[in-house]
């Protein structure tokens, strides 16, 4: 079955098509990023314009991309939420609409969900996925994205239990506002990933692991770079800051995800958001699972770490197969 999965949670309007939840077709993504750029964050009244401009188009293009015509398409998914109301709202609108008219189920898809099953995926051309098997059940998922970092124990089910989160800032989020904080531009994460590959993890002492449980706090650390690079007697380089802000981060992120997995007698482990597009995040995984026997790490391919519609159709036909469906109530969800 033919999936077409539409995600319109922030500022990119992406759609994709999807063979049995697993093989992608196409995914075509247009971002209004660089509209936003001069107010380094994103404008909710300028997400909801793009994406009203692009849908159409950017569907079409996803069709075209599949070789696929939107009549052989069996299932329509949609990000429910977490996002920007106005950012879901132009998504599901289209999506109930292409529903109605072709007669065709509808489901609801959660966005944060959707990035950790971003790791079943795998692309048309085979040679492009590292990996041929996807995760096994149960697993537990970390999310790392621009707003949310959380981890979630999903069982044979597939079914998501959310056993942490953080209590503040987002992993993404931190990237972000210490990218500004630095003048580096904006979205932080890219940058701040390429600047620290010149610089050295040990040229400043931050920290953000806090207590033993599962939960996460990135805003103590974003202060700490805001004051430590305002103090005029500090002398570490951007570089230097960099590389220490996103070492500790990382840290924090692995030492969380493997307790989750311990406490909970689970080896594999399923990592998506935009964060789990960075590099030093995923050698820093791979290594940690790699020194403990028979534990899995996996990670999406790299363009589907970030928000895309592929993840979003994947999940929806999961879910479908279970039996849920969504009716034309459906709703942008928080
Ligand atoms: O998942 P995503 O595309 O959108 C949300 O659902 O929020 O994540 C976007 C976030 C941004 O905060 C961006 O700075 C971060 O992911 N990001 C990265 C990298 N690429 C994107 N963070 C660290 N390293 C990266 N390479
Ligand atoms: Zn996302």
């Amino acid at each position: 079955m033919l999936s077409l999965g539409i995600e319109t949670s922030c500022d990119e309007t992406a759609a994709s098509v999807v063979q049995d939840g697993r093989i992608v077709l196409s995914s075509v993504i247009a971002s209004s990023l660089r509209l936003h750029k001069k107010y380094q964050g994103i404008i909710p009244e300028i997400a909801f314009r793009a994406h009203i401009e692009s849908i159409s188009l950017v569907t079409r293009r996803a069709l075209e991309a599949a070789g696929k015509k939107i009549k052989d398409v069996g299932l329509i998914c949609v990000t429910k939420g977490p996002g920007l109301i106005g950012s879901l709202l132009p998504g599901i609108s289209f999506a109930k609409g292409l529903s109605y008219s072709l007669k065709k189920p509808l489901i609801g898809v959660d966005h944060l969900q959707a990035h950790l099953y971003a790791s079943f995926l795998t692309k048309r051309a085979s040679g492009q996925c590292r990996r041929k098997e996807p995760p096994s059940l149960p697993f537990i998922g970390l999310v790392v994205s621009g707003g949310h970092t959380s981890l979630f124990l999903v069982d044979k089910n597939f079914t998501f239990r959310p056993i942490g989160a953080t209590v503040d800032d987002a992993a993404g989020e931190a990237f972000d506002k210490v990218a500004k904080i630095l003048n580096l531009g904006y979205p932080g994460g890219p940058i701040i990933e390429r600047v620290a590959r010149k610089g050295s993890p040990e040229g400043m002492r931050l920290s953000c692991s806090g207590p033993e449980d599962l939960n996460f706090s990135f805003s103590g650390i974003k202060t700490a770079v805001l004051y430590k690079t305002g103090d005029k007697r500090q002398k570490t380089g951007y570089r230097d800051i960099a590389a220490s802000f996103q070492k500790a981060v990382v840290e924090a992120l692995l030492k969380k995800s493997f307790m989750a997995c311990e406490r909970n007698k689970i080896n594999t482990l399923a990592v998506g958001g935009g964060v789990s597009a960075n590099r030093y995040l995923r050698e820093r995984f791979e290594y940690e699972a790699g020194s403990r026997q028979g534990f899995e790490v996996y990670f999406p391919p790299l363009d589907l770490s970030l928000d895309n519609g592929a993840m979003i159709a994947g999940l929806g036909y999961r879910l479908f197969k279970k039996g849920i469906a969504s009716d034309y109530y459906l709703s942008p969800a928080s």
